[in-house]
């Protein structure tokens, strides 16, 4: 099996890379599954119905998310019912939505997806490393082809993660930073990691930003209203191959220029 991890798509410039790019992407790649991080579609800062139910017509299928999770309101209904969405686990427990979700690939076989959030500056009500083994004994009841998209800042905690998973899942995928890290990786185990996967969207930019606007904030320490970029659109990620026992044989970074 192959599976497609899709870097963080930000913005009007990430949402259109996926729209016109992945179904032959998809192709080139010969990929089974696709998972796509969308926190920052909307704006740049999170996700709405309408973006969610886009990029699963173009070829995704399934959606995970991350700090940026509740700033759209109109998403918290849908993350209810949603079965391809899904929200960092380590939320309040009394938060809507999901962070384990079962989606079936082109082959016919389930694969599991699950979202955690880093503890280090991202602040989740409860530590990723406190629920994962709970949610990888509950999706290995289902599945051998588990994927988990470990969204943080600190690449100490990604690492950590992808080292404690190694062996009980089929990747460690890190998001968030929008820089994509050169560590793709099998690791002894079978898991195959990828400190951060980059981002989908404007690389003529400040992490998706327009730079102008990132530069001026952080020079003056003033508020500046941001603006997502549109130069050197690149659709960034990383293809995950893996046998039937769900094991990982390779780990390969993705970088495609849109624009
Ligand atoms: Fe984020």
């Amino acid at each position: 099996m192959r599976i497609l991890f899709i870097a963080d798509a930000v913005g009007v410039p990430g949402r259109r890379a996926v729209e016109e790019r992945l179904p032959s992407l998809r192709e080139e790649l010969q990929a089974d599954l696709v998972i796509l991080n969308g926190e920052n579609l909307a704006d740049g800062v999170g996700i709405t119905p309408k973006l969610a139910d886009r990029m699963l017509a173009s070829g995704v299928d399934a959606i995970t998310l991350g700090n940026h999770v509740w700033r759209r309101g109109e998403i918290v209904p849908y993350l209810k019912d949603s079965e391809r969405v899904v929200r960092p686990a380590n939320l309040s427990r009394r938060a809507p939505g999901r962070g384990l979700a079962f989606v079936a690939g082109a082959d016919g076989n389930e694969v599991a997806v699950i979202n955690l959030l880093g503890a280090l500056f991202l602040g989740p009500p409860h530590s990723p490393f406190e629920v994962v083994d709970d949610l990888i004994d509950e999706a290995r009841t289902r599945t051998a082809f588990i994927v988990v998209d470990m969204h943080a800042e600190a690449t100490s905690e990604k690492v950590a993660m992808a080292r404690w998973l190694d062996g009980k899942v089929t990747a460690v995928i890190g998001t968030h930073t929008h820089v994509q890290t050169n560590d793709a990786r099998v690791q002894p185990g079978g898991t195959a990691a990828l400190t951060d996967a980059g981002m989908t969207g404007p690389h003529d930019s400040v992490i998706g930003v327009e730079a102008e606007l990132a530069i001026r904030q952080m020079r003056t320490g003033m508020p500046v209203r941001f603006e997502t970029a549109s130069g050197d659109v690149r659709i960034e990620g990383v293809v995950v191959e893996c046998g039937a026992d769900g094991r990982a044989t390779s780990c390969e970074a993705v970088r495609v220029s849109v624009q």
